[in-house]
């Protein structure tokens, strides 16, 4: 039987399945979780503290899964639900995660790309309204320092960033989220990161990390339905105000004002997550490190929104 494979990262909250889920092990796919469970708490955990992006439904279950997807990201979004908001966010966050790897595998694909577009814009109007989809959502560990779920961590502080620095073009936020959540494609398959911290790598390892941002841009820059906002966002992003970041040692004038704000929470959430800091010391350690780097005004205002997480 050709089995069909699908995203883990779909599977959040309390809905039952319609389906049987199985795992791959040595070849062989071995039943995980039958019909009529669901994939809350321990069950989840364990699958991701095993690194598994991926597990599979038998075909004739194909239908049943695309249901189940439909009906879980509708009672997600709805905000009159009965849901809590803590299951809505998994949900939503999963679902932005699962969109991310899907661009990151598929590039070529116009749809998908549309598809993280069109759900980028969903998931700004659903922060914007729920006050506490930020906390859901930032509180939702990235155990396997997975690199969609880092994205969608950048966005969703982007997101808040931008809202406390009174933006209000909805259109730009939507592009600035998306291009947050892609903005790491060249990280994508990396051979040493995030296996490796930067501190532990030796001059050609660091010399092929910090190419990540230019290199990613570059695989992506001919596809046509990538928009230009995203493919800068891709580029800049590891660019700092003053000068010091890469690739191309730009300025705070130089720089789209996009690429600013996702440059000050990559390096936030790269701390929390990567350097495994409590948001309380990756907010000191970018007050210390990171002054004239990102503007002064992101600095307080970005730290002001982790407080509250
Ligand atoms: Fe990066
Ligand atoms: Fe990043």
């Amino acid at each position: 039987m050709d089995y069909v494979s699908i995203r883990v990262s779909t599977l959040r909250g309390d809905q039952k399945i319609n389906f049987d889920a199985y795992v791959k092990i040595n070849d062989k796919m071995i039943l995980y979780l039958r019909r009529g469970d669901s994939f809350e708490g321990n069950r989840l955990q364990r699958l991701k503290e095993k690194k598994l992006k991926k597990m599979f439904i038998e075909p004739q279950d194909e239908i049943g899964y695309r249901d189940y997807m439909q009906k879980n990201i509708e009672l997600a979004y709805d905000n009159n639900s009965t849901k809590d908001i803590q299951t809505r966010s998994e949900i939503i966050q999963g679902q932005q995660q699962s969109n991310v790897e899907d661009v990151f595998d598929n590039p070529e694909l116009a749809e998908s790309y549309l598809n993280a577009k069109d759900a980028a814009g969903k998931y700004v109007q659903f922060l914007v309204s729920n006050a506490k989809g930020l906390q859901a959502v930032m509180s939702i560990q990235n155990t396997d320092k997975s690199i969609s779920h880092h994205g969608v961590s950048v966005a969703t502080l982007s997101v808040a960033l931008s809202q406390k620095l009174g933006l209000t073009d909805t259109k730009m936020i939507q592009l600035l989220s998306l291009g947050a959540f892609l903005h790491d494609y060249g990280h994508h398959e990396s051979p040493i990161y995030p296996r490796k911290k930067t501190s532990e790598m030796n001059a050609d390892e660091l010399l092929l990390y910090q190419s990540h941002a230019q290199e990613g841009a570059k695989k992506v820059q001919d596809k046509k339905h990538f928009d230009q906002l995203v493919l800068r966002i891709i580029n800049e992003h590891e660019e700092c105000a003053d000068g010091s970041g890469y690739p191309r040692n730009l300025t705070e004038k130089q720089l789209d004002p996009a690429s600013l704000i996702v440059s000050t929470c990559n390096n936030m959430d790269k701390l929390m997550t990567f350097e495994n800091l409590s948001k309380e010391a990756a907010c000191k350690q970018l007050m210390l490190n990171s002054v004239g780097k990102h503007p002064l005004g992101h600095i307080q205002k970005l730290i002001e929104v982790v407080k509250t997480l």
